[in-house]
């Protein structure tokens, strides 16, 4: 697939809503001049989504958030719903992070949920996958990346996973510096958009210690379609530089 990128950041805990507006004073003065063809996406904390969406109207830049709940509303303490997002302007929605999926109980089952929700009140999943070293080392990459990419989008019609994205990020891979090489990131991805039909067009990301160092040799890879940035994408500097490097040189 060509033509067609996505650059996410995703903030994690990171940026106050002071920093976060630092961020912008200089992201936007950037933002203009970067390649027309990269869809950028920056995924704040929820605290600082409602100043993201006062600083990113009018602009090109997308506003994404980390995680959000199934349901749409109810008694679940310190969640936050889909509507409470798409009031914001909010386009995408980070699901099934890794982090989330170690620290606080996400599993294959409430990712699907949150899918539903997200294609039902019109967001973009950024549906994240991923083999811990564990699984890597003994041979259960594959496996473990098309459990979890069907798990997600079960039910979910082959037309409807164009409007979809994934993020392939191997967890060992995640906040070490220590990237997957990118032709065997290729090959795992290329494993993600063979394990259900539809997935042809669907754009799929890489993430894991993707950096201005190797964000090129990604970039040149078939099935790689943007990056999902941790660290990279909390300076405005790097980020931007970044997003310009995503592109492919033939295009
Ligand atoms: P990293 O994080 O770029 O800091 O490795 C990527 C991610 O977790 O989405």
């Amino acid at each position: 697939m060509t033509g067609s990128r996505i650059v996410a950041g995703n903030w994690k805990m990171h940026k106050t809503a002071a920093e976060t507006s630092e961020f912008f004073d200089a992201f936007l003065a950037k933002a203009a001049d970067l390649p027309s063809s990269v869809e950028i996406v920056v995924a704040p904390p929820f605290t600082s989504i409602p100043l993201s969406a006062k600083r990113l109207k009018g602009t090109r830049v997308r506003l994404g958030a980390q995680n959000m709940h199934w349901e749409l509303e109810g008694a679940f303490t310190g969640e936050i719903s889909a509507p409470m997002l798409r009031e914001f302007g909010v386009t995408h929605v980070i699901i099934g992070h890794s982090e989330r999926r170690k620290y606080f109980n996400e599993t294959d089952e409430t990712v699907h949920l949150k899918v539903l929700t997200a294609l039902q009140q019109g967001l973009v999943p950024i549906v994240a996958v991923g083999e811990t070293l564990e699984q890597r080392l003994g041979g259960e990459t594959d496996d473990r990346v098309v459990t979890q990419t069907r798990a997600a989008f079960e039910g979910v019609a082959p037309e409807t996973l164009a409007r979809v994205v994934i993020a392939y990020e191997p967890i060992w891979a995640i906040g070490t510096g220590e990237n997957c090489p990118a032709m065997e990131a290729d090959r795992v991805m290329g494993v993600i958009r063979g394990s259900l039909e539809g997935l042809d067009e669907t754009p799929i990301l890489y993430g894991g210690s993707m950096n201005l160092e190797n964000v090129a040799s990604y970039a040149a890879q078939p099935n790689v379609n943007g990056g999902l940035i941790g660290g990279a994408s909390l300076d405005p500097d790097a980020f931007a530089q970044l997003i310009r490097s995503a592109v492919r040189r033939s295009e």
